[in-house]
């Protein structure tokens, strides 16, 4: 049976609050994704999601935003300012490793090999969604890749992670430390939250690589669309540089709507678990199958008028519709990382940008870097975009850090 599709936003963004709706676009995977938070649903799901998201209130924002992250942009950017530039490609995947690590909690010497490790193995594990499609030899190889990864994963980052935070817990439950000693990490939430003997290892194991997995990539590739939108737009408009620098709001706009326009995660794809009348008038029997297709609902012109196509980061729209459109999902599954990657919407009067309580996420942090330093094209070497699937995937995108157009003006206060 075929699934029915939604392309509508209306539709889609109704539909993605039916309760009875189970997550399916993972099915074909057996052994990474069926026991986290994205499969998971009911009461389980919503412990797991509350467990997660318990780590990232305000104070935590900001502090990854003030503290945590700028040094890991900076020793990510590094390489790449010395050589002039580079591949946005690699740079965005070791950027966002580096930062979602932090947040998961993993311990690592933090050097540029370190990071293309991890990259590597969460990557391997990214094909596992997809080998339900794959036969004979290749399946069984591939079970094979996922398996070791996940071995690896475990003993070289998580085990001595994992261990650490518990010898500090254990302090703070003998009260010889203080809970504000404490990591403010997802692994260390995840085992406050889950006492030994209540969570299979393994599961917690899947759990934290699934959170490198959703955070890092997705954010990786909207990164890399979103210089890709900003770089095109400055060349109809290159005065707007030095404003996209100083003006963190402005910039934000263009970020959510390079995030409207590219979904990491472009159909959310769901089963029912009865009979239901959807919000299109079809009606989905027990068992069946519905796609909803949130990259043709972000496009839908009846929301964002007749350029819904086009790069338009001064669009108005309803102040029901976010600027980013259904990119992050909705209902139960809604993204948890939305404010990490995206930070939270500005106010319209521009208040909270000028008090200077607004978190803009990593996103934002690292676009506004790589424009202060000048970056462009590389007029040499074309960027080349894999158009085969619905996700726009870069293969390469060079890129050189011209000093003509780098802004020098003094950054502005987060
Ligand atoms: C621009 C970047 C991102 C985009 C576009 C994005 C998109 C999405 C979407 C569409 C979903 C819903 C999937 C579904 O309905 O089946 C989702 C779920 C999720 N995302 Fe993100 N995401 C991003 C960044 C992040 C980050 C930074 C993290 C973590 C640090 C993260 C963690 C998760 C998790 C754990 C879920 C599952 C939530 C649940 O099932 O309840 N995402 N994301």
């Amino acid at each position: 049976m075929t699934d029915h599709r939604i392309t509508r936003y209306a539709e889609a963004e109704a539909g993605l609050k039916i309760p009875d709706l189970h997550q399916a676009l993972y099915d074909a995977d057996p052994i990474f994704l069926p026991r986290t938070v994205v499969c998971l649903h009911g009461e389980e799901h919503i412990r797991k999601k509350r467990t997660v998201m318990s780590v990232f209130t305000r104070r935590f924002f900001r502090h990854y935003q003030n503290h945590v992250y700028p040094e890991g942009l900076k020793e990510t950017l590094a390489p790449a300012v010395a050589d002039g530039g580079g591949d946005m490609v690699r740079f965005a995947y070791r950027v966002l490793v580096n930062l979602v690590s932090d947040t998961a909690g993993l311990d690592r010497d933090r050097t540029p090999e370190e990071t293309d490790r991890i990259q590597a193995l969460i990557g391997k594990l990214g094909h596992a969604p997809t080998m339900g499609q794959m036969i004979g030899g290749d399946r069984d190889k591939l079970l094979g890749e996922i398996r070791e990864a996940l071995a690896e994963f475990e003993r070289d980052f998580y085990e001595p992670s994992v261990a650490r935070r518990k010898a500090l817990i254990a302090k703070v439950e003998a009260g010889e430390a203080d809970e504000a000693d404490l990591p403010n990490d997802v692994i260390t939430a995840m085992l406050r939250a889950y006492p030994e003997g209540t969570l299979d290892h393994d599961e917690r194991v899947k759990d934290a690589a699934f959170f490198i997995l959703a955070g890092a990539f997705t954010t990786a590739n909207v990164l890399m669309n979103t210089m890709h939108e900003i770089l095109g737009w400055l060349d109809r408009h290159p005065d707007d540089r030095a404003k996209l620098v100083n003006d963190p709001a402005l910039l934000q706009k263009f970020v959510m709507e390079a995030i409207r326009l590219h979904p990491a995660s472009p159909i959310s794809r769901r089963r029912a678990l009865s009979d239901l009348d959807l919000p299109d008038g079809h009606t989905l029997p027990e068992g069946a199958f519905l796609a909803m297709d949130l990259k043709e609902a972000n496009r839908d012109p009846e929301v964002f008028g007749p350029d819904a196509a086009e790069f338009n980061p001064h669009r108005e729209l309803p102040d029901r519709v976010p600027l980013h459109g259904l990119s992050f999902g909705g209902g139960m599954h809604s993204c948890l990382g939305r404010m990490l990657a995206a930070g939270v919407p500005a106010a319209k009067d521009g208040s909270q940008a000028q008090s200077g309580e607004t978190e803009w996420g990593t996103i934002h942090m690292v676009a506004r870097e790589l424009l202060a330093l000048g970056m462009a094209r590389d007029p040499d070497r074309p960027a080349e975009i894999d158009e085969s699937t619905t996700r726009k995937h870069f293969r390469t995108f060079p890129f050189v850090f011209d000093p003509a157009l780098a802004v020098t003006e003094a950054p502005v206060e987060a």
